[in-house]
């Protein structure tokens, strides 16, 4: 029998998947995929071959001659791109401001859906990104779409980069998490969007523990369910 759920997480930039994802994947012995990292993660390959990014062929010959792997670390888990670790580098703004551009790319999508199902295959996974429950995981147990306010997001991201150093002023970074959202939003190949059956949860003015603890409820209900 399946060990565990699916659990998805969807939502726009800096609504707090990320970090309350991990919570819930330790407080569930659950594993945790951040299938925003596997976009970065190609973006960052295509910005060091100096690839032209739309171009969809050469990055998908990049993204088949590598392997992403995740592992275990504080505060973070580690990515890596083959050898190389990339956990910070795919977090810089060059990669940030190309990787809607990237993750556009029919051909890109095809790809990592498929490797994202197979890390997801034997359930006991909480996977976050944007079209988690919609596309890659259609099935999931539990699906969670995630949002909140624009104003609070940038302030989120703001806080964050200043512990990674990086000083991108506040009106700045609310113009580039609205400039993602409209890009993930609109793109041709399974946006941004709440699939039918999400539970919608506004984060704007909950702490990372009152999410946590509404997301667990949830999927101790379903877990009774399935018993
Ligand atoms: O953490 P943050 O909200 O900045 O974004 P992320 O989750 O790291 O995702 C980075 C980008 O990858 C998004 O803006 C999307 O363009 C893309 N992405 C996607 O297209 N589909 C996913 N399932 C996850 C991310
Ligand atoms: O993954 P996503 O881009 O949706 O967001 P994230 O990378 O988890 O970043 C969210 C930031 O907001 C983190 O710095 C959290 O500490 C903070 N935060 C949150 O996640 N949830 C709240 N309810 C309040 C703050």
């Amino acid at each position: 029998a399946k060990q565990g759920l699916q659990v998805a997480i969807d939502g726009p930039a800096s609504a707090g998947k990320s970090t309350v994802a991990k919570i819930v994947a330790q407080r569930f012995h659950y594993i945790y995929c951040d299938t925003g990292a596997m976009y970065r993660a190609i973006t960052w390959k295509a910005l060091q071959a100096g690839a032209d990014l739309d171009d969809e062929a050469t990055i998908k010959q990049l993204l088949d001659q590598i392997t992403i792997r995740f592992e275990p670390g504080t505060p973070t888990q580690k990515v890596f791109v083959d050898e190389t670790e990339v956990t910070l580098a795919i977090r810089q703004p060059d990669v940030t401001n190309s990787v809607s551009q990237v993750s556009a790319l029919p051909a890109i999508r095809a790809e990592l859906t498929a490797r994202q199902r197979q890390i997801a295959d034997a359930g006991g996974i909480v996977m976050d990104g944007r079209d988690i429950g919609s596309t890659v995981l259609p099935h999931a147990e539990v699906k969670i779409f995630m949002v909140a306010s624009v104003e609070e997001r940038a302030q989120r991201r703001l806080k964050d980069n200043a512990a990674k150093g990086i000083t991108t002023p506040l009106a700045t970074l609310k113009h580039e998490i609205e400039e993602r959202d409209r890009k993930d939003s609109t793109r041709k190949v399974s946006p941004l969007t709440q699939a039918a059956d999400a539970v919608r949860l506004d984060t704007t003015s909950l702490s990372i523990e009152q999410v946590a603890d509404r997301i667990a409820e949830i999927i101790k209900e379903k877990e009774m369910q399935q018993k």
